[in-house]
């Protein structure tokens, strides 16, 4: 099959994929009710054209923290690119590379942020704060080193969420040769720890010990976001982790107007969790977002056919997008109004 847009990609990455790595991927917490709702949130919304505005033709590109992007998408941090091809991350990053938008180096890499780095991407890089803050520490100096121009500080996982379809299948490690690569160093490769003690303090800890921009995804509750701006956030993430944590947590676009009303234009709010057209990169800009972050496709374009695949992942969704503003009258995702979506 000829992918001619994101959903097409995960039926030809579903074909390709081990049917065990498929549902890690794709798979949620529980009943995945929250993965649906994601997508059935964007679905829900319609987008209301204005017409005859002599807009001219469309134009994608910002600047995130002094970094400009070719368009108002980022791609997530997802953790294990190497279960989907070979060469992992660095493929990813040699996509988001060339499309010039900012990839979010997860962690969790299966290559080491300075290999995602040396491909010349613009990374961020995305930490799950541990417990041993010397090894945090000692991350954040690497992840700076190699030229990460932000952090986002993943805050919605206290502790893993169920994925019953990873407890059926039995996949509870990776497999021999693929290894969390940033947690090695001496050989030995050091397990991630979630911790339920983490608080608003370890953040306050954090913007002391570096300059870097920090970002909180995981942000649901509007009281959270002030919060993240009280502590010196750069920009909250309104992200259900793609519904892999809290099962029943609500859709993210659906919390969006209440987070950027709170966080009244402070820092830049960012969603992720259900993004798969153009038209609803639109709706959630319109609803109040600076950006979106796109996790699964990119991780069904690298298993369709490696950097190739996710870069005509990211193509089709700038094509999209491009097409959706002219049709809604606009040149730039400014120039959209929030009546311009509707339930
Ligand atoms: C994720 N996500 C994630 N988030 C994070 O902060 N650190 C991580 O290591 C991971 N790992 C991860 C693996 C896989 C396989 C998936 C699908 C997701 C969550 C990710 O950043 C993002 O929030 C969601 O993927 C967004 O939803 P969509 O675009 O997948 O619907």
């Amino acid at each position: 099959m000829n992918p001619v847009n994101l959903r097409d990609f995960e039926t030809v990455a579903k074909d390709k994929l081990d049917p065990v790595l498929y549902d890690y991927f794709a798979g949620g917490a529980q009943d995945e009710i929250t993965v649906r709702a994601n997508e059935a949130a964007f679905r829900r919304l319609s987008l209301v054209p204005r017409i005859l505005r002599g807009a001219g033709p469309p134009r994608l590109d910002l600047t995130l923290f002094g970094q400009p992007s070719a368009m108002p998408v980022l791609l997530a941090p997802t953790a294990f690119h190497r279960l989907a091809w070979d060469e992992g991350e660095v493929a990813t990053a040699r996509a988001a590379r060339d499309a010039d938008v900012v990839m979010i180096a997860a962690m969790l890499s299966t290559v080491t942020v300075e290999e995602i780095a040396a491909t010349g991407a613009k990374l961020w890089f995305q930490l799950y704060l541990q417990p041993d803050l010397a090894f945090t520490e000692s991350l954040v100096r690497r992840a700076a080193a190699a030229g990460c121009r932000a952090l986002v500080v993943t805050a919605d996982s206290p502790a893993l969420g169920r994925n019953e379809r990873g407890d059926r299948n039995g996949f509870h490690d990776l497999p021999p040769g693929i290894v969390c690569a940033n947690m090695g160093g001496n050989g030995s490769v050091r397990q991630v720890e979630l911790s339920p003690a983490l608080s608003w303090r370890h953040l306050d800890w954090l913007r002391e010990i570096t300059d870097l921009p920090v970002l909180v995804k995981g942000v649901l509750h509007p009281a959270d976001a002030v919060l993240a701006v009280e502590h010196g956030a750069a920009g909250v993430i309104v992200s259900n982790h793609g519904g892999r944590q809290l099962d029943t947590a609500p859709a993210a676009v659906d919390r969006l107007p209440l987070i950027a009303e709170a966080v009244r234009g402070r820092v830049p709010v960012l969603l992720d969790g259900g993004v798969r057209r153009g038209t609803d990169v639109l709706k959630a800009l319109a609803l109040g977002a600076t950006a979106v972050a796109v996790g699964r496709p990119v991780l069904w374009g690298l298993a369709a056919s490696g950097s190739e695949g996710v870069a005509r992942v990211l193509s089709l969704l700038r094509t999209e997008l491009a097409n959706a503003l002219t049709l809604c009258g606009a040149a730039t995702p400014a120039a959209l109004t929030r009546d311009q979506v509707t339930p």
